[in-house]
C-alpha cells in the first residue's frame, strides 16, 4: 500500500499554549486535525469560562481556516460545579482536566486532595461532562517511573468506582498496567496515547548522553511498557484513541540544567503515527485510532472528509519554526498530502 485515506483525525490532547508561542504551533495543528482538546494548563490556568472563551477566539485567530479547538476547565480544589455546568451548557466547555498539583508543567494550581473535587465531579457525571486525567502521582517517595501505576492502584480505581457513570480519559497511557487498566474497565473509561510513547522507551533518555528533546510527562518507560501501549493502540479497541500531547518548550527551556518536560510533535504527529500502524501491520486500524474512538467517547459527530497519507522517506528538519521537533534530525516513512 503506497498511500492511505481517513476520515479526517482529530487531536483529543494537546497544548497550544498562549501569545507568541500559540501563533507559531497552531497551525501545525490546525494542518493535521479538525479539531483538538486544548489543555489549559497555562499561567494562570484557565479556570472560568470568560478565561476559556477568550482564550479560545485567540486560539481561532492563530490557527486560521478550519480548526475547532475544544476547550477545557482546569480543575482546582475549589472548582465550581455551578461554573463547570454553566461553561458545559454554553458550549464553552467539552471537558474537565485533573492535574493533581505538581505532577507538570504549570500544575501548582492542581488538585491536592479529590474528596475537594467530589461535588465538581458529581456534577459533571450528572451532566455528560468528560473528566480528562494526568494519572500520576506526586508523593515524592514514588520512582517516577511508577507513578502513573501506583496512581492507578491508589486514585484511579476508586474513582471509576465512585463515579460509575463519569465519562473518564486517562491522558497519555505509557505502561502496560494503564493498557490493562483501561481495557477491562467500564465503557466509561477511556485513554489517549501519544507518539512519543508508541516510539521511545526510556533508554532514549540517555541514548549516548542526556537527551532533553526524549523527556515528556509521564516519562517514557521500558520497552515492555512501550510494547503494551503499542498493542494497546493497534488493537482496534474503541478505548483508545489518539492524542499527541504536543507540548511545545523553547529550546532554552529544554536544553537546560532543569529542562521542561514535553515533546513538540505537532509538525508530524500523524506520519509519527502511521509510521508505528504500519509497523505493527494495522495501517487499517488508524482510522479507528485518529477519527473515530475519540469522537464516539464524546460523544461528538466524526468529522467529514478525508486525509492522505503517503509513503515517502522524508527527512524531518532539526528544527521547525524555531522549536526541536519530535523525529527532528530523522527520517520518517509517511507523509501528509
Ligand atoms: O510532558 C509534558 N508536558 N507533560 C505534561 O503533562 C504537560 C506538558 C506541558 O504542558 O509542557
Ligand atoms: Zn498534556
Amino acid at each position: 500500500m503506497q498511500s492511505i485515506s481517513i476520515r479526517r483525525p482529530d487531536d483529543w490532547h494537546v497544548h497550544l499554549r498562549d501569545g507568541a508561542m500559540l501563533d507559531t504551533v497552531a497551525p501545525f495543528t490546525a494542518r493535521q486535525f479538525a479539531r483538538a482538546i486544548v489543555m489549559p494548563n497555562l499561567s494562570p490556568p484557565v479556570t472560568s469560562v470568560v478565561a476559556a472563551s477568550a482564550y479560545r477566539e485567540r486560539i481561532v485567530a492563530a490557527a486560521g481556516g478550519d480548526f475547532t479547538p475544544l476547550m477545557t476547565c482546569y480543575l482546582t480544589d475549589d472548582a465550581s460545579a455551578d461554573e463547570l455546568a454553566r461553561g458545559h451548557a454554553e458550549g464553552v466547555w467539552v471537558a474537565a482536566k485533573l492535574y493533581p498539583a505538581n505532577a507538570t508543567t504549570n500544575s501548582a494550581h492542581g488538585v491536592t486532595d479529590l474528596r475537594k473535587l467530589w461535588p465538581a465531579l458529581e456534577r459533571m457525571q450528572a451532566i455528560g461532562m468528560p473528566l480528562l486525567v494526568h494519572g500520576e502521582v506526586t508523593d515524592p517517595e514514588v520512582d517516577i517511573f511508577d507513578r502513573e501505576a501506583v496512581f492507578i492502584e491508589r486514585v484511579l480505581g476508586g474513582l471509576v468506582r465512585n463515579f460509575p457513570a463519569l465519562k473518564i480519559v486517562l491522558e497519555h497511557i505509557t505502561t502496560a498496567e494503564a493498557a490493562q487498566f483501561v481495557a477491562d474497565a467500564p465503557v466509561t473509561v477511556a485513554a489517549t496515547i501519544t507518539p512519543q510513547h508508541l516510539h521511545l522507551n526510556r533508554n532514549a533518555l540517555f541514548a549516548g548522553g542526556l537527551r532533553p528533546h526524549a523527556y515528556c510527562l509521564p516519562v517514557v518507560k521500558r520497552e515492555k511498557h512501550r510494547l503494551a501501549v503499542r498493542a494497546a493502540a493497534v488493537s482496534g479497541s474503541a478505548k483508545f484513541f489518539l492524542g499527541t500531547d504536543s507540548a511545545p518548550h523553547s529550546v532554552e527551556a529544554k536544553e537546560a540544567s532543569c529542562g521542561c518536560a514535553g515533546i513538540f510533535n505537532a509538525p508530524n504527529a500523524l506520519e509519527s503515527y502511521a509510521m508505528v500502524f504500519d509497523e505493527e501491520g494495522a495501517l487499517d486500524r488508524l482510522e479507528g485510532f485518529a477519527s473515530e474512538h475519540g469522537p464516539r467517547f464524546y460523544g461528538l459527530p466524526l468529522n467529514e472528509g478525508q486525509v492522505t497519507l503517503e509513503r515517502a522517506e522524508v527527512s524531518v528538519p532539526e528544527r521547525v519554526a524555531g522549536l526541536v521537533p519530535f523525529h527532528g534530525g530523522a527520517t520518517i516513512g509517511w507523509r501528509l498530502a
